[in-house]
């Protein structure tokens, strides 16, 4: 139990990805992303929009750290562009890619500002690709080498390490549902095989870098599918919610994979869940007897993404059922319902599960925020949106789960995926014709929140 909102060594922060933000996608030696490619497939990304140039974070990322001094962030959470680093994604290093990251790093150390690293948000080499992906076997080592170069490069400065980004997202909608890169449809047992390739991948690179930065913090960031009880005061309800969060349901569509059981099970439990064998028999036997052993390593920390969960109660025998949306009910830009509930009951299921601190890694609204009249960006909704969900995380602080940070999605806008630059989920405004920088109110407020160590969340 505690009474203040979050713990002292709290650490708040802001996210982003490469491909997200960096442009310059050909540039100093930098080498072609599944991403790069699928931003070319007519229809791919709304309005034909492509990383090419994005926020341009290549080249601005000087001006960019001091924004993030402005903001008082005290740490950051990037990710590196594997094919800027390995521009065939193994074998030749790119010295300028490396150097790059290392100026980086250098610059956010020197601002007070913790790096936090993401070696995988989505943006897999193109060579790589064209060699099968995540469905070939090797790549599990392909990326233990590129982990190796990454270590050797920043291991000394860069202390907490993220393996995999929403694996959830990049395997569910890139390789079953078709619409992220590398926009395949495949049947349940080849996404499955490259989902179990994603999870090799993760175990034989925490155990390596382990040994490279001993004294590193290792995790992963998943999405989160969340069940949450609408009826609180009902054991059953919370009890439904809390299986239904915790094994994954088997829709027999891509849904299927929105669930971060595929991932977590095997890291931090060391099995799948048992509906693999009633849906895919066989697939586990197909498998190397060592990979389990391989793939479940200690880790230290949960992270998750959270923006919105699902409500519902349980039916007459105990199972989860989801209610339907009450008629008017908020939404964003993006259309995704606000629960911000949802961020207390993922906190205490994963806690209760896993046992591991928690970091939020993402959260964040997507709005409709543009340059008033006055030059100021007026984003009330974001900092509405933000004081809910926090009041939500701290709350589970106070009920004993614990908590190690929160990075808001995102710093700035950016490359939204497969909706090009629609949505909007910065601190930061960014003017894509003329690269111009406006910090939002939300910015400012997050700036008063981190000084006060977030005790303003619990003000209303
Ligand atoms: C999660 C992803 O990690 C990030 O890349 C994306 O922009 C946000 N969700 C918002 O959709």
């Amino acid at each position: 139990m505690s009474t203040s909102p979050f713990p002292p060594y709290f650490v708040w922060g802001a996210a982003t990805a490469a491909a997200q933000i960096e442009g310059a996608w050909n540039v100093d030696g930098r080498g072609p992303s599944i991403w790069d490619a699928f931003c070319k497939l007519p229809g791919a990304v709304l309005d034909g929009d492509t990383t090419a140039t994005a926020c341009d974070f290549y080249h601005r990322w000087a001006e960019d750290v001091s924004l993030m001094q402005e903001i008082g962030l005290q740490a950051y959470r990037f990710s590196v562009s594997w094919s800027r680093v390995l521009p065939e994604g193994r074998g030749r290093i790119n010295p300028a890619g490396l150097d790059y990251y290392s100026r980086l790093v250098d610059a956010l150390l020197e601002a007070d500002i913790q790096p936090y690293l993401t070696l995988y948000h989505w943006d897999l080499p193109e060579a790589l690709q064209l060699q099968g992906g995540w469905l070939n076997r090797d790549i599990a080592d392909w990326f233990t080498d590129y982990s190796v170069v990454m270590a050797d490069a920043l291991g000394d400065r860069v202390k907490h390490w993220i393996t995999f980004n929403e694996p959830q997202i990049f395997i569910g909608h890139g390789h079953a549902q078709g619409i992220h890169a590398p926009g395949l449809k495949l049947p349940d047992e080849q996404v499955m095989l490259a989902a179990h390739h994603v999870n090799l991948a993760h175990g034989r690179r925490v155990q390596q870098l382990r040994t490279l930065v001993p004294d590193a913090q290792i995790g992963m960031a998943v999405a989160t599918w969340i069940a949450i009880p609408s009826r609180e005061e009902d054991p059953a309800c919370v009890a439904a919610a809390r299986k239904a969060t915790l094994e994954p349901e088997w829709y027999g569509d891509p849904r299927t994979y929105l669930h971060q059981a595929w991932w977590t099970k095997p890291t931090l439990k060391g099995r799948y869940p048992e509906l693999l064998d009633e849906k895919l028999p066989g697939f586990r036997d197909s498998l190397p007897e060592t990979d389990l052993a391989e793939i479940h390593q200690p880790l230290d920390f949960f992270g998750f993404n959270y923006y919105f969960g699902r409500l519902g109660e349980a039916d007459q025998n105990g199972r989860w059922c989801e209610d339907k949306a009450a008629v008017g009910s908020p939404k964003s830009m993006f259309d995704w319902p606000l629960h911000p509930r949802g961020m207390y009951w993922a906190s205490r299921f994963f806690f209760d599960e896993y046992q591991l601190p928690l970091y939020v890694y993402e959260n964040g609204l997507s709005s409709m925020d543009w340059v008033s009249l006055d030059g100021k960006v007026h984003d009330a909704q974001r900092i509405d949106f933000l004081t809910r969900h926090l009041r939500e995380f701290s709350l589970a602080h106070q009920d004993g789960v614990e908590l190690a940070g929160y990075f808001h999605w995102s710093l700035m806008d950016n490359f939204e995926w497969a909706q090009g630059y629609h949505e909007r989920f910065g601190l930061i405004h960014v003017d894509y014709q003329s690269q111009k920088r406006t910090l939002k109110a939300s910015a400012h407020w997050y700036r008063a929140l981190i000084e006060g160590n977030g005790s303003c969340v619990r003000e209303h």
